[in-house]
């Protein structure tokens, strides 16, 4: 058997954000409540009467409707409803690629897919988004990495860990560089929906060419991530394909989550939930920042420009794996290195979050800091 790649990142966070003071590792911000999501009476009843049968097994039709309604042009037969957006992922890879083929994946990135595609034996390789350039596509990189034996490309955007949000052009090269070789896209969109510094959703890929699978889920820009509801929009011949290997892993989302998650997307409701996620952001990135501007010249970022983490840089001749590990070990603080990323010398720490919660943890990071650097 080949070697396992572990999801390095997650094996962390399972450890350990559990036992810390404070954890400053999630990337989206601190969830929402039932009560919040289900304030009536009524509404408390009618779960309570719920069956726990097996739900439909692509996702009850509600919940595809309002999913569907979110991507102009779809219907439900484009909707295959997932536990979270990492089984969508997962189930992309499975159904759009083949061991053994090629797929170039964005870097930095949450590296569930460049992990999970050389644990099925496909050949993985990145482009890049450039630091330099605060954060942008590398479109010669992207051109190195698509080759004509390219089955997928894959992107996260609004990008984790950076923050960026792909402009136009950017989405445009992506897409030009696909339809070059005939490619599928997937895009991980969970972080749109969750913008810092305005109220329009980031768009989607979906539409701007046919082989799109657009994966999303209700983690992130609706701080709802326990329900674990995720999903994938595509064309309805692969998300079927999809669903078939659905069937193997899941068979279905949990039934009182498919009930929560049409909730959660219902008009009246999903409009407050991002409303609530954009103010966490907007509010611990001011914290944030004003710990940033107390570092002197130890750290520098490129402001994110969404999702609820930050990824500064910081001027210490030491890993950043060797420096959370005594972040956590010394401080009881846990954030994700930049080697969880590929790239090192980088913390990547969450704002979304009670104030008093951030600041405190911040501070316990400025102290090792400031230890290491004396
Ligand atoms: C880019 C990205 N995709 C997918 C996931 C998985 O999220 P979930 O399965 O909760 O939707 C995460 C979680 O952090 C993420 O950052």
């Amino acid at each position: 058997m080949s070697k396992f790649q572990p999801f390095v990142m997650e094996r962390l966070l399972s450890k350990w954000e559990n036992q810390v003071d404070y954890n400053l590792s999630e990337s989206g911000v601190h969830p929402a409540t039932v009560r919040e999501l289900i304030p009536e009476p009524e509404q408390v009843e009618q779960l309570l009467s719920t069956e726990f049968v097996y739900s439909q097994a692509n996702g009850i039709p509600e919940l595809r409707e309002r999913i569907a309604a979110l991507y102009p042009g779809a219907t439900s037969e484009n909707v295959l409803v997932t536990v979270g957006c990492i089984e969508a992922n997962l189930l992309s890879l499975q159904t759009l690629v083949e061991p053994g083929d090629e797929i170039a994946v964005m870097a930095p990135n949450y590296l569930q897919v460049w992990g999970a595609a050389q644990n099925l034996g496909m050949v993985v390789r990145t482009f890049d988004l450039s630091s330099d350039r605060k954060w942008e596509l590398d479109v010669d990189s992207l051109s190195q990495a698509v080759t004509d034996r390219t089955k997928l490309i894959a992107v996260c955007n609004p990008n984790n860990p950076t923050g960026h949000i792909m402009s136009s052009a950017e989405m445009d090269a992506v897409v030009a560089a696909a339809d070059r070789v005939g490619a599928w896209i997937l895009a991980d969109e969970v972080y749109s929906g969750a913008e810092r510094l305005t109220d329009e959703q980031t768009p989607s890929f979906w539409g701007r060419y046919d082989k799109v699978f657009a994966n999303n889920s209700l983690s992130k820009a609706c701080g709802l991530p326990g329900l674990r509801v995720g999903w994938i929009v595509g064309p309805p011949t692969e998300v079927d394909e999809a669903w078939a290997r659905h069937e193997y892993l899941t068979i279905s989302v949990a039934t009182l989550s498919n009930q929560l998650a049409a909730v959660a997307l219902s008009p009246e409701m999903r409009p407050k939930l991002l409303q609530r996620t954009r103010d966490y952001i907007r509010r611990g990135y001011k914290i944030f920042e004003e710990w940033m501007q107390s570092q002197g010249d130890l750290l520098s970022i490129v402001p994110p420009g969404a999702a609820a983490i930050a990824f500064p840089r910081y001027e210490l001749e030491v890993n950043s794996t060797t420096f959370v590990e005594r972040l956590i070990k010394e401080k009881s603080v846990l954030v994700a290195p930049g080697d969880h990323f590929n790239v090192d010398r980088h913390l990547r720490i969450s704002f979304g979050l009670p104030a008093e919660y951030l600041r405190s943890g911040l501070e316990r990071i400025h102290q090792l800091l400031t230890e290491m650097a004396n």
